[in-house]
């Protein structure tokens, strides 16, 4: 008998009423340890040292990340949006990185959810151990399709010939092409079309693969973005709302944009501040263009970082009303709104 049960997973854009979410949790986060020329490529410089086996995020920031996702949780349930949260890991003990940056490892296209082949060996175990409960409750709530990555069980090719690559022929990026890797930040969702970039921790394998899991009628594009740093394209791209996209104007451009067919009535807005890099507490893993790493409710609802005042304000001339949350010390390890969520469920999902 066909089942009726409503999906647990349903969302393909960024900007549709939000139903269900999927929140990080930040205890035991650790530095992630790879190879020096990849945490060169991504990472800012002053914090390079630290990216070291066994190295502990401060004890303080985490317990004041993990306070600041609480509170997260709490509005998106007065909101009525259903949370899910991950297990608690113990990153330190298993040679991880963290369980609240949920984006970077899954992303939902309709009803299919897909877990990304991640580059990074820290990251190998992420979606089994934090978000491996989820997935199995999500199953059993309704008829959906889960896409596991396939699990590198010894050593990785990914970095092999690279490290000591002369950085001077290609754009050459951190990784090479010998499997598929992609990290699932690095797309973002415009209805059947998945706009992403390549970068260090997403090669042309990795895409071709994700062409591969999305659900029939989806198609993946890449963006051109100038960007030797790459990793995740939520601070180069955000749509706000639908046909409202605002982008970093120093990664890519209008006419870049204007490539991709699905945003050519768009308003494309170059955001028109310099963000200021803050250092208490320190962005240890991410650029100060994390201001525009926020996360859509709804059309009219845009979550932001509560010292992101300029971003907030800037807002406001669309007809969108800034909810300012404190996030600082989860910026501090690695991301944003944007970042630290998954989107499951939302209202409208193109036909
Ligand atoms: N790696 C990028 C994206 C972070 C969400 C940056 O630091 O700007």
């Amino acid at each position: 008998m066909p089942s009726t049960a409503l999906p647990s997973v349903q969302a393909d854009n960024e900007w549709s009423q939000l139903r269900a979410v999927i929140v990080g949790r930040a205890a035991n986060s650790c530095f992630p340890s790879e190879p020096p020329h990849m945490i060169k490529a991504t990472m800012p410089e002053q914090y390079h040292e630290k990216f070291q086996p066994k190295s502990r995020f401060p004890q303080d920031v985490l317990h004041k990340a993990d306070a600041e996702l609480d509170q997260l949780v709490n509005v998106l349930a007065q909101e009525g949006i259903k949370v899910y949260r991950p297990n608690n890991v113990d990153w330190y003990e298993v040679g991880g990185y963290t369980g609240s940056m949920p984006r970077d490892g899954l992303v939902a296209v309709g009803n299919t959810i897909i877990e990304a082949p991640f580059s990074w060996r820290s990251r190998r175990c992420e979606v089994d151990l934090a978000y491996g409960n989820i997935l199995a409750e999500l199953a059993k709530e309704g008829p959906l399709t889960i896409v596991r990555a396939p699990k590198i069980l010894d050593a990785d090719t990914i970095y092999n010939g690279i490290e000591n690559h002369e950085k001077e022929k290609e754009p050459v990026w951190a990784i090479n092409n010998s499997r598929p890797a992609f990290d699932a930040a690095d797309f973002m969702r415009f209805g059947k079309v998945l706009i992403g970039q390549y970068s260090n921790v997403t090669n042309h394998k990795g895409v071709e693969y994700l062409r591969a899991c999305v659900p029939d009628g989806y198609t993946v594009e890449m963006l051109e973005v100038d960007d030797p740093h790459a990793m995740h394209i939520d601070a180069t791209i955000l749509p706000l709302k639908r046909g409202l996209l605002v982008y970093n104007p120093l990664r890519t451009s209008e006419t870049a944009l204007r490539r991709h067919s699905v945003l050519q009535d768009w308003d494309l807005r170059a955001y028109p501040f310099v963000p200021k890099m803050r250092d208490d507490p320190p962005l240890f893993m991410t650029s100060e263009w994390l201001c525009m790493n926020v996360l859509s409710i709804s059309e009219s609802k845009v979550i932001v970082e509560e010292k992101d005042v300029e971003f907030a304000e800037w807002v406001k001339q669309f007809g969108i009303q800034p909810i300012p949350l404190p996030l600082q010390h989860v910026n501090s390890i690695g991301g944003s709104f944007h970042c630290a969520t998954v989107d499951l469920v939302r209202h409208d999902v193109s036909v």
